[in-house]
């Protein structure tokens, strides 16, 4: 669709679910498509329904001054809309009625203009992208998620701003636990991926951490707490990722969104496993679920930096017209890979993760 002549318009739209960082990425992209490449610039509205639902509006550097500070995002977001299989009415019983509106969605792209489209998002978000570009619109992937799951990037802005969050919110249980002698039972954000769990963990010096990664041992759990008490120490601070399971059972799922691509909604994990230390030592427990809490506020300055950073890379690709990349980072070092090689997928901790040793090494209890 585009050449070397012809980029005069792209768009940018931010999908899935929000993080601080995400406004940083829509300035620079606004300010040097214009001011350096004489492009301009269509905001795209709420993810991929803007593209469906044809709601887009031109973005000028007065839009987007003053915004690197703010959290979420000015152009919206939304986590259900996959042009692909896109919900459009439910059956008799309930179960939604899905139809492809690609077709649609290449018809708004054509009518306003657009040689290329910025996406700035995770996993679904690629996946809508790679879509895209099998139906010949260019697109351009900018790595975001407070999970830092996605593949092939070591960091993805938005994480090191929810460490923060989920670090302060820790250590705020911290003290209340201390003082009541109490286990509390912290669940953070994630998904299938323990990230955030283990860097917030970490940072507060977590007695036990538990990560979808390595099943828990509810006896080691219950254990970890028990030779806490013996040893004088009156509470316990566990952070359980909303992804984690028991050996052998199940994730906890708080409820399934029918019209999202990625249905399930992980939570509840922390009250049950609350429960079940209170029962097996009479230790008085507490749990709270942090939530979004933890995507929410102002985006710390690395994920400032590296938001602008990676949205840099991407206009320089639009520059260069190399189509149909992710920006990523790899060893500390900028690069690229195709957005097929991520769509869709998730990346988890590797067991052998140094950070896992890491707390091992100061003796706290990883489950198992
Ligand atoms: O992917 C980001 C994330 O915040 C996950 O950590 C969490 O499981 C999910 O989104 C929550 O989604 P929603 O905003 O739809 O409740």
């Amino acid at each position: 669709m585009a050449t070397r002549k012809t980029t005069k318009r792209i768009g940018i739209l931010t999908g899935g679910g929000d993080c601080p960082g995400l406004n940083a990425v829509i300035r620079v992209v606004t300010k040097a498509a214009i001011n350096k490449l004489g492009i301009e610039v269509l905001g795209i509205e709420d993810g991929y329904l803007g593209l469906i639902r044809n709601r887009m509006h031109p973005l000028a550097i007065d839009d987007v001054s003053n915004i690197i500070t703010v959290g979420g995002t000015i152009l919206g977001t939304s986590n259900k809309a996959d042009p692909s299989r896109f919900v459009v009415g439910k059956a008799e019983d309930g179960t939604p009625i899905v139809e492809d509106v690609t077709d649609r969605v290449v018809e708004h792209v054509r009518e306003r203009r657009l040689d290329a489209i910025v996406c700035v998002g995770g996993d679904g978000t690629m996946t809508g992208a790679a879509n895209l570009i099998r139906h010949g619109i260019p697109c351009i992937g900018v790595p975001k998620t407070i999970d830092n799951d996605l593949m092939h990037t070591d960091i993805t802005f938005g994480f090191a701003t929810a460490v923060q969050t989920a670090t302060e919110c820790l250590d705020r249980i911290h003290t209340t636990g201390s003082s009541h002698h109490r286990v509390m039972v912290v669940e953070l954000m994630g998904r299938n991926a323990g990230w955030l769990t283990l860097h917030a963990g970490v940072a507060a010096g977590a007695d036990v951490i538990l990560i979808p990664e390595i099943p828990y041992d509810i006896d080691a759990v219950c254990e970890a707490c028990l030779a806490r008490s013996s040893r004088g120490k009156r509470f316990t601070l566990i952070a359980i990722s909303e992804g984690a399971a028991p050996k052998g059972g199940a994730q906890v799922v708080d409820k399934i969104v029918h019209d999202s691509p990625d249905p399930i909604r992980l939570g509840g994990v922390s009250t049950v496993l609350s429960e079940q230390i209170s029962q097996r030592t009479h230790l008085e427990t507490r749990a709270t679920i942090l939530g979004h809490v933890q995507r929410g506020g102002t985006p710390v300055a690395f994920d400032r930096v590296l938001a602008t950073e990676f949205g840099h890379q991407a206009i320089s690709l639009v520059a260069m017209h190399e189509w149909n990349q992710l920006v990523v980072m790899q060893g500390g070092r900028a690069d690229v890979v195709p957005i097929e090689s991520v769509a869709g997928q998730q990346r988890t901790i590797p067991l052998e993760h140094p950070q896992i040793g890491m707390a091992r090494a100061v003796g706290t209890c990883m489950g198992d």
